[in-house]
């Protein structure tokens, strides 16, 4: 048990830097870029297969932060590899496609992020691995594709939406992942111009021999939102479905919606890795504030509610939400909330992060 005295707010961001070592152009609108992790920084840069990084540029005055999950694989790629796809009229993923070149220096925020298998799971043949990605949502759902085949048995279907043939994001890859596991993994590729957007009728189709599987959901919003509901509709449980939104936040100006600062919390007990940690929350302090200042390593990365790292379980009290763009109704509902928004309501709040 940790107990803390209440102290004022302070900044938590870690921000490091990375240098580009290569740059690969995938397709017209869509490029990876490497980088090459120094000995110093090792450890801090450990990740898991689906997770992302945060990266912070200044462009036209403005401090921007975007995350980009990992396309490479901890387990098979000796370089960290991020893949971004251009976003019409979008500031950081053109300038990351036009200006980054080999030898730059970018800000970046350590891994983070949920939408991951661990080794255990990656290696475990008893449940179908069922990955959907559409479009740059390819980018996690390649990083899990490549560590679930290195670890074992397990099936693998990747069912991969995009526009037209010229916007498919590493097709000779894929094509000769499914040459080297033909028993292992099943590649169907859906394009809008062929086939049209992915309804619920293909979704069906698609999974009629692949269910009771752990399934894998990032692409545009409407992609997802047919997948996610065909698969509950089908009957799949909800903690088999992990899905993964790709928003960008609020521009740093524009302030979330007002705060009562006050907070008559004066117990924060918080669910670590199994192990319960008892603080005083400061004045005004966010979940996430409170808990760093206790010394307590919890997962984070944008610090403005968008990329959800920060994902946590309220068990008892409530949390406010200063700001939310990633929880949906449903994760509301059941109770999660974000560590960097949210702020204690109630003299005593349990609050549980995901092992
Ligand atoms: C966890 C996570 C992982 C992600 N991983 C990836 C990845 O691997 N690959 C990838 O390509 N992307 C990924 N993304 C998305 C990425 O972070 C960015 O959201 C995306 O690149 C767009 O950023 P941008 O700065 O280019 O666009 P923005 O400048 O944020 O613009 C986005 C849209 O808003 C419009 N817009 C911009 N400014 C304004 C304005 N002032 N008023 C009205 N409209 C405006 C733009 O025209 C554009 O359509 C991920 C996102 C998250 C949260
Ligand atoms: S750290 Fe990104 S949502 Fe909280």
């Amino acid at each position: 048990m940790n107990a803390q005295a209440a102290v004022a707010p302070a900044p938590v961001t870690s921000m490091l830097r990375l240098q580009v070592s290569a740059v690969i152009d995938e397709t017209a609108d869509a490029r990876s870029l490497l980088f090459e992790v120094p000995e110093a920084l090792r450890e801090r840069f450990i990740y898991q297969p689906g997770q992302f990084l945060g990266f912070r540029v200044t462009l036209g005055g403005k401090r921007l932060t975007r995350c980009y999950s990992m396309s490479s694989s901890p387990w098979t790629d000796t370089h960290l590899k991020v893949t971004v796809k251009r976003v019409e009229g979008g500031r950081v993923s053109n300038w990351m496609n036009q200006q980054v070149q080999v030898g730059d220096w970018l800000e970046v925020l350590p891994p983070a992020g949920h939408f991951c298998l661990d080794q255990q799971q990656a290696a475990d043949s008893r449940r179908p691995l069922v990955l959907f990605g559409g479009g740059s949502g390819i980018t996690p759902v390649f990083s899990l594709l490549k560590a679930a085949l290195h670890s074992g048995e397990r099936p693998v279907l990747l069912v991969y939406a995009n526009r037209d043939e010229a916007s498919v994001i590493f097709r000779d890859e894929l094509r000769q992942l499914a040459r080297a596991h033909a028993e292992q993994l099943q590649v169907v590729h859906v394009l809008d111009s062929v086939q049209g957007f992915l309804d619920a009728t293909q979704v069906r189709q698609l999974v009629r021999h692949w269910r009771d599987g752990e399934y894998f959901i990032c692409g545009p919003g409407p992609f997802m939102d047919t997948v996610e509901s065909t698969l509950l509709a089908l009957g799949e449980a909800r903690e088999r479905i992990h899905v993964e939104r790709f928003v960008s936040p609020p521009d740093p100006h524009s302030e979330g919606p007002p705060v009562d600062v006050e907070t008559d919390c004066e117990l924060l007990l918080v669910e670590l890795d199994g192990v319960t940690h008892e603080i005083v929350p400061g004045p005004g302090q966010t979940l996430l504030q409170s808990c760093r200042a206790a010394g307590l390593e919890v997962p984070f990365s944008c610090e403005e509610g968008f990329c959800g790292a920060c994902m946590c379980t309220v068990e008892e009290g409530q949390a406010k939400l200063a700001r939310n763009d990633v929880l949906s109704a449903a994760e509301l509902e059941a109770g999660w909330t974000l560590a960097c928004q949210g702020r204690p309501e109630g003299s005593r709040v349990r609050l549980k992060f995901p092992g």
